[in-house]
């Protein structure tokens, strides 16, 4: 094999090549030095505060003014255009996609209206526009408390600060509708002055402190799931601490599992409500989002919420991390291929066939617990005594308990599919066991007949079924956002228009 002083001796032309090739890639190395190095002035002077202001401030633009790309990418939560095939950020009207619902949640406020998550930058507009909320006016009460308001706002952290935390969760949902106007943001998890992450929400401090943990020694990998932690999680409103305040409280005490807070929750014989069709006294799992993901592979391994929802991103050579916080599947490039090598087709096949299969098995599950419903129903109708039902409600409260946890886990399926899927399953069994009591019952009230499963094929049949007049709690929602909102608004523009901020470089 000819040597390339061999080459350069036969073409002298290739050996000028090479040295004017030399010449050009040792410029380039220098003009991208003395671009890192711009750039990295760039960056000194993108961090300089151009507006001074409080710890609680509340609205996200103010402190946009800072922070540019972080608000700008926070304000693409706006975006309700992207559907994966179980999420994304449409609204969807989740009683009309699956009217069952309507049946498991009878007697609750959700059998009213349940809509699928929008982005953080809707959480206030849509706790005002659900009709769980009611149409509280002209001296009616919302049928929920202001512990409602604790998930959706950096008013939230402000307002506590002010008035106190039991304080703040007292009285009727409408008292502090004024106070409450600026969505989810960056109050919520981070501190004004450092801009370090920051728990502001007193029910996960609290919920630690009982499991005898500090929060204040997590990790800072940890503290990147934690502040989703604040919100992500399953709760209840516990009426006995504090004389009159539905105080927010994670049933965490026991453990993490779907049974040490089921054990909880039996324990103090807590429910949420009594079922209007069973007369079972039930549990409503919220969103047990971070429990469910700490028992799947990705928490085991480190990865944190942040990394699949807030991913780094690049823009004019600076990197920061997207506050766009939404589906990955809508950004597959900056969330899962910074660790994983396979192709996006091949990843979004991951997350799907995990979700086809649980949801597979979920909706078994569903269909097996709404005819335990109605079969309870019949069964108190022929006669069925306090005690012969006892054991059989407990069946029904576990069997939908488990369902809801895995339902309501959003992202579950991905997040942690095995345990979804133990969960969904355990579920069934239990199911299935209250249903042989049933069966065992009616052959000793001497019924011996298929109970016949009633005709709930959509939202509007399955609310007839219930008796809900949903036209009714539309109109007054209609009126209550005309006259009220507004109303909130106003007020809320005066208090803000006192806060004080400082401009504190303008060049
Ligand atoms: C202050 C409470 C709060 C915090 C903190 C919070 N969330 Fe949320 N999140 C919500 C609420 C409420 C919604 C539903 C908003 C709606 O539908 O109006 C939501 C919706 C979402 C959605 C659905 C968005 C969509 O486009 O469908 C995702 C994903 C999400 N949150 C992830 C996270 C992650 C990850 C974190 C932490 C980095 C986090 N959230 C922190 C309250 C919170
Ligand atoms: C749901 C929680 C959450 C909200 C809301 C939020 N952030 Fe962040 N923010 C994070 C996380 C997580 C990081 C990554 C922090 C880390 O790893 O150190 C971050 C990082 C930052 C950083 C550090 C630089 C960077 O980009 O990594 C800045 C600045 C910032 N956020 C500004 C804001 C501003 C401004 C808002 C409001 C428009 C906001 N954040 C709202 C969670 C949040
Ligand atoms: C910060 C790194 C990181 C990110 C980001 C990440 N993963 Fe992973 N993923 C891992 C690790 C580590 C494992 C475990 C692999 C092992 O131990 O062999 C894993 C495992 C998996 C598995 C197999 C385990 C299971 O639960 O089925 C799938 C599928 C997967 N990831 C898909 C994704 C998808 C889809 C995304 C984006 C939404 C993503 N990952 C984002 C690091 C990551
Ligand atoms: C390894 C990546 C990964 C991690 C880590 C992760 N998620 Fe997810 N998350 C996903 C994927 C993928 C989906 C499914 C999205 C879809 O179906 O469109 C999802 C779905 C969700 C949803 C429903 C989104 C929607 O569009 O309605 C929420 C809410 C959510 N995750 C919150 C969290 C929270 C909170 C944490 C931490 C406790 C977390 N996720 C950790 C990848 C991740």
């Amino acid at each position: 094999m000819a040597t390339l002083r061999d080459i350069i001796r036969k073409k002298p032309w290739m050996g000028w090549i090479l040295f004017s090739g030399t010449v050009v890639i040792v410029f380039l190395l220098g003009l991208l030095a003395s671009s890192i190095i711009e750039r990295k002035s760039e960056a000194l002077i993108v961090y300089t505060p151009q507006v001074e202001y409080g710890q609680y401030e509340p609205r996200n633009e103010v402190w946009g003014a800072n922070f540019p790309r972080q608000y700008q990418s926070y304000k693409q939560t706006k975006d309700d255009s992207f559907k994966s095939k179980y999420n994304g950020n449409t609204m969807i009207d989740m009683l009309e996609d699956d009217p069952r619902l309507v049946v498991l949640w009878s007697g609750y406020g959700f059998s009213k209206d349940y809509n699928q998550g929008r982005g953080h930058a809707y959480a206030v507009e849509d706790i005002q526009k659900t009709l769980r909320t009611g149409a509280p006016m002209d001296g009616n009460k919302s049928p929920m408390p202001n512990t409602c308001w604790s998930c959706k706002s950096p008013d939230v952290p402000r307002l506590m600060n002010e008035v106190g935390i039991a304080e703040f969760y007292k009285g009727s949902w409408e008292t502090k509708g004024h106070e409450i106007v600026n969505s989810i943001g960056c109050g919520d998890c981070h501190d004004a002055k450092t801009m370090n992450l920051k728990i502001t929400r007193p029910v996960l401090i609290e919920a630690f402190e009982r499991m005898g943990k500090n929060i204040n020694d997590a990790t800072h990998q940890e503290m990147r799931s934690l502040v989703c932690a604040q919100c992500h999680v399953e709760y209840y409103f516990d009426k006995k601490k504090i004389e009159d305040v539905p105080y927010l409280t994670l049933p965490w005490d026991k453990g993490l599992s779907v049974e040490a807070m089921e054990e909880y929750y039996d324990e103090i014989e807590f429910a949420d409500w009594i079922h209007a069709v069973s007369r079972a006294p039930m549990l409503k799992a919220q969103h047990p989002g971070y429990e469910i993901y700490l028992t799947g592979t990705h928490a085991t391994r480190g990865v944190s919420c942040a990394d699949c929802h807030m991913p780094y991103m690049s823009e004019g050579g600076q990197k920061f991390t997207d506050h766009h916080v939404q589906s990955p599947l809508n950004n597959i490039a900056n969330s899962c291929q910074v660790c994983h090598r396979e192709e996006t087709e091949q990843l979004i096949k991951d997350v799907y066939s995990h979700q086809d299969k649980i949801i597979e098995n979920r909706d078994k599950l569903e269909e097996l617990i709404v005819r335990a419903h109605v079969e309870a129903k019949f069964a108190w109708d022929f006669g069925a005594s306090e005690e012969q039902m006892k054991a059989i409600l407990m069946d029904i409260r576990h069997a939908q308990w488990r369902w809801d946890y895995a339902a309501a886990s959003h992202g579950g399926s991905f997040h942690s599919p095995v345990e979804t899927s133990r969960v969904i399953s355990t579920g069934i069994t239990i199911a299935q066991e209250g249903r042989i009591k049933l069966a065992r019952l009616f052959a000793e009230l001497g019924h011996n007949e298929e109970i016949p499963y009633p005709d709930i094929s959509t939202k509007a049949k399955a609310h007839e079924f219930i008796g809900l007049p949903v036209e009714k709690l539309e109109s007054g929602k209609q009126e209550f956002l005309k006259k009220v909102v507004p109303e909130w608004l106003k007020k809320a523009e005066i208090r803000e228009s006192g806060y004080l901020t400082k401009t504190v470089n303008q060049n």
